[in-house]
């Protein structure tokens, strides 16, 4: 089996559950407050480790017990963490979290030591580059940082997959053009492209722009309503699984993770995509970001119940 590696965050959710989302101006009473190890690239690592991939990642935390409870729970999967540097006089990345009754959530990260990561961390981790099959990227570490280990990994041979999250209007070309796969959601690529995107024609005309920069598949995640692969053949949808929604936290992030451990496992694209749909959907079921990351036995369980 071939190894990936994950450039990106780690951040530790201080999650509150409410019966509704405060609005501009209102307080409101919440249910529960939970510290759960998240951030988008751990998670992204963490599903790949749970579903057996081998893994290596790359990033920054603080030298505090969040950093260290954040590791604990990695290297718990497997993951290979000697890529990810304990900075001095640094706060492990941080995300305020509220979820809703509905499985709804809205998100603060203060990134803190994801920020500070630098081109000598990359460079003093090369052979983590070197090692692997596919690299995987997401956008909550310093843009710099993202564009220069894709232009690595490209000049390697490798093949980069980025989940543009949190999204931002101004991704470098120079970026895009080394991404063989992007994943973003429909908010995500109405950000990316400035298109409006409220039919599947919309989808497919925003989704062409991201072609047109070099990249060679869009997969644009729709929540309950599936998802949509884009590639210069035209375009294919994929349904959604039927689920009780309990917390939607990091169901795009495992999404990521299970669809590149089914690509390093040489499955097609289409069925990739289909198994990322399983475990996002049962991720959906279950409260947190790494606390609801399935193995593989449960997927397979998930899959025999709702075959
Ligand atoms: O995608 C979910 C993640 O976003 C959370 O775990 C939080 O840390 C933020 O990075």
């Amino acid at each position: 089996m071939g190894n990936i590696l994950v450039v990106g965050s780690l951040n530790m959710d201080f999650v509150v559950e409410v019966n509704k989302m405060p609005q501009p101006g209102e307080t409101v009473l919440g249910k529960k407050f939970t510290l759960i190890p998240g951030g988008k690239g751990a998670n992204q690592a963490y599903a790949m480790g749970k579903l057996g991939a081998n893994v290596n990642m790359i990033g920054a935390v603080g030298e505090d017990d969040y950093g260290i409870k954040l590791l604990k729970n990695l290297e718990e999967v497997k993951i290979g963490t000697t890529g990810i540097k304990k900075l001095k006089g640094e706060n492990t990345g941080c995300a305020f979290i509220n979820v809703d009754e509905t499985g709804e959530n809205s998100i603060v990260v203060i990134g803190g030591a994801n920020q500070k990561i630098t081109e000598e961390i990359i460079d003093n981790n090369i052979e983590l580059i070197d090692k692997a099959t596919i690299v995987v990227l997401q956008l909550e570490i310093p843009i710099n940082i993202v564009t220069y280990v894709a232009k690595i990994a490209k000049e390697k041979g490798k093949y980069v997959i980025l989940d543009p999250a949190p999204a931002r209007n101004d991704l470098p070309d120079e970026l895009l053009k080394n991404v063989d796969i992007i994943k973003p959601n429909e908010t995500e690529i109405q950000i990316l492209t400035g298109n409006t995107v409220n039919t599947d024609e919309e989808l497919y005309i925003a989704a062409k722009k991201l072609l047109e920069k070099g990249i060679k598949n869009v997969i644009i995640t729709l929540g309950g309503s599936g998802s949509m692969l884009v590639t210069k053949n035209g375009y294919k949808k994929f349904a959604a699984l039927d689920v009780k929604v309990v917390d939607t936290t990091a169901a795009g992030d495992s999404f990521t993770g299970a669809l590149t451990k089914a690509l390093i496992d040489k499955k097609e694209i289409e069925q990739a995509i289909e198994f990322a749909h399983i475990v996002s959907s049962i991720v959906c079921t279950k409260k947190g970001a790494q606390t609801s990351i399935p193995n593989m036995e449960e997927v397979e369980d998930f899959m025999k119940k709702n075959s």
